[in-house]
This record gives structure tokens, sequence and C-alpha cells, in this order.
């Protein structure tokens, strides 16, 4: 099996190259600087520099993994850029730099993924949004409107692919406690309800991608709440996130 995973460098995408590592799968792993993955142990990775925002380096990267015609068997897309912006102090590089990443990455991720599979007549992509992206309310911030539409992009992606025997899978993760997580709060993740660890959400990610499910939401504590939360009328909603927002805030320096 050959996997790729775009932003793979760290966090939940470098955990689901390990997971695959030890299955003994080829594994390749990019981003914008591979110099941070620890060194380099497994002989079946490949670790490449590739920007989601460029699509030439995407498919180049995906390429060199393709050799002797080998099918490129999943592609997940875990690059994603994320500020904590609902104390509102997102600035304008931050907005830009998340727009591009996460509507603009995802959408070049389906194209070199797609046609790298299309010949093949079966394949996974799964990409990664966020449980924020599940609910629907007015105030909700840049990132969860991006992680949005990274919902609503593989929805589009999956119809269009299904005939060509390519699955797609959103997920939709509550907080994962990785090190960006960490360094984005301080190290306090006090106020991050229902937290998961890499190996639990790697195991979760990789069984949804292996039974091809469309959207998997977790933790399922998470998944019920949002659920529930969706059913009350948008004024209320908002009301509600808007009063999170303000207790998530409270006490940040
Ligand atoms: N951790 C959570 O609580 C949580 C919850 C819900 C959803 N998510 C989503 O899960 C994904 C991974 O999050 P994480 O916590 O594991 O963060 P992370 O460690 O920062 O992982 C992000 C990865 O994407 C790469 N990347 C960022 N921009 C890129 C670009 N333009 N092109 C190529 N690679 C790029 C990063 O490497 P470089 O910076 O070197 O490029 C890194 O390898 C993100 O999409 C995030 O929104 C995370």
């Amino acid at each position: 099996m050959t996997i790729f995973i775009a932003g793979g460098t760290s966090g939940i995408g470098y955990a689901l190259a390990r997971h695959y590592l030890e299955k003994g799968y080829q594994v390749g792993i990019c981003g914008r600087n591979p110099g941070k993955v620890p060194h380099n142990t497994f002989e079946n990775l490949k670790i490449l520099q590739a920007d989601v925002c460029d699509m030439d380096s995407i498919a180049a990267a995906v390429r060199s993994l393709q050799t002797d015609g080998k099918p490129l068997d999943i592609f997940i897309n875990c690059a994603g850029s994320y500020a904590e912006d609902v104390a509102g102090k997102i600035s304008y590089e931050e907005a830009e730099e998340m727009l591009q990443t996460n509507i603009l990455g995802t959408a070049n991720c389906f194209e070199v993924a797609r046609k790298a599979m299309k010949g093949q007549k079966k394949g996974s992509i799964a990409v990664i949004a966020s449980v924020s992206g599940i609910l629907d309310y007015e105030n909700s911030s840049l990132y969860t409107k991006t992680k949005r539409s990274v919902i609503q992009i593989s929805d589009a992606y999956r119809r269009a692919l299904k005939p060509f025997g390519i699955s797609v899978t959103a997920i939709a993760p509550g907080y994962v406690d990785t090190e960006k997580l960490r360094q984005l709060n301080h190290n306090d993740l006090h106020k991050k309800p229902f937290l998961t660890d890499e190996e639990t959400a790697v195991n979760i990610i990789s069984k949804a991608i292996e039974n091809r499910e469309k959207l998997v939401i977790f933790p399922t504590k998470m998944k019920w709440m949002m659920k529930s939360l969706s059913l009350l009328p948008s004024f209320l909603l908002n009301m509600i996130m808007f009063r999170k927002a303000q207790w998530m805030k409270d006490n940040r320096p």
C-alpha cells in the first residue's frame, strides 16, 4: 500500500504516518518545512517539501512516490492553518494563510489525488476538517468557516469521484492533544473539553478511511454535543457559542 500525507510532518499527520509505517506501508509525507521531522529511522518513509497552496509542488511530491507505476492507495490532507482567533486577535497575515491553506489547499489536494487515482479505479482520499465546522452559526470564527468549507468541498468531490471507485472521507475531530494545540494555548489545555490523544485519533481516522466512511466526528461526546446544539434555534445557538468563546478568552494573556 502507498500512502501520501500532505501536512504529515508533525501532529496528527505524522502520527498517522507512523501508524502506516508500522504496518509496513510505503509512506510519503510533506510540509513546507520537512526539517522539523525527527531523524528518519523508517526505511519506507519519504519526506518531501511541498506546499498545499502550490498544486504543482504537491503533484510532484505524489509522483515521486509512484515509482514503477505503483498505485496511490490513500491520500490524506492534514495540512491546516489554525490560530487562536476566538479572542478576535487574528491578523490579516494569519487570515490569509488560513484561507489559502484550508480552502485552496484542500481543493489542490483533491485535484492532485483524483488525477493520481482516476486511472486506477480505486483509492481513498481523506481530509482533516474540524468538529467546529459541523455547526452553522453566524458568529463562528474564520477558522470554523474554513473548516465548514472543507466538509462541503469533500461532499462535492465525494459525489464526483464515486463513479471512479474513489472514496472521500471528511474527518471532524474535536480537540486533539498535539504540540501545535499546546503551543497555541501556552501548554494549558484545561479549557479544551473531551481532549483526545494522538494515538486514539489515529485509530479512529485510519478505521474511518478503511471503512470508506463519509464523515467522522469524534470523540463521541463531542459528536453528541454538536448534534444537540444543531437542533437549537439559531439565536440560541449563537448566544451559547458567543458565551463559550468569551469563556475561552477569559484568563488569556
Ligand atoms: N489538534 C487539534 O486539536 C485539531 C482539532 C481539529 C482539527 N485539527 C486539524 O488537524 C490538522 C492537523 O493539526 P495538528 O494539530 O496536527 O497541527 P500541526 O502539527 O501544525 O500539523 C499541520 C501540518 O500541516 C503542515 N502544513 C501547514 N501548512 C501547510 C501548507 N501550506 N502546505 C503543506 N503543509 C502544511 C505543517 O507543516 P509545515 O508548517 O512545516 O508546513 C504540519 O505538518 C489541521 O488541519 C487542523 O486544523 C486539529
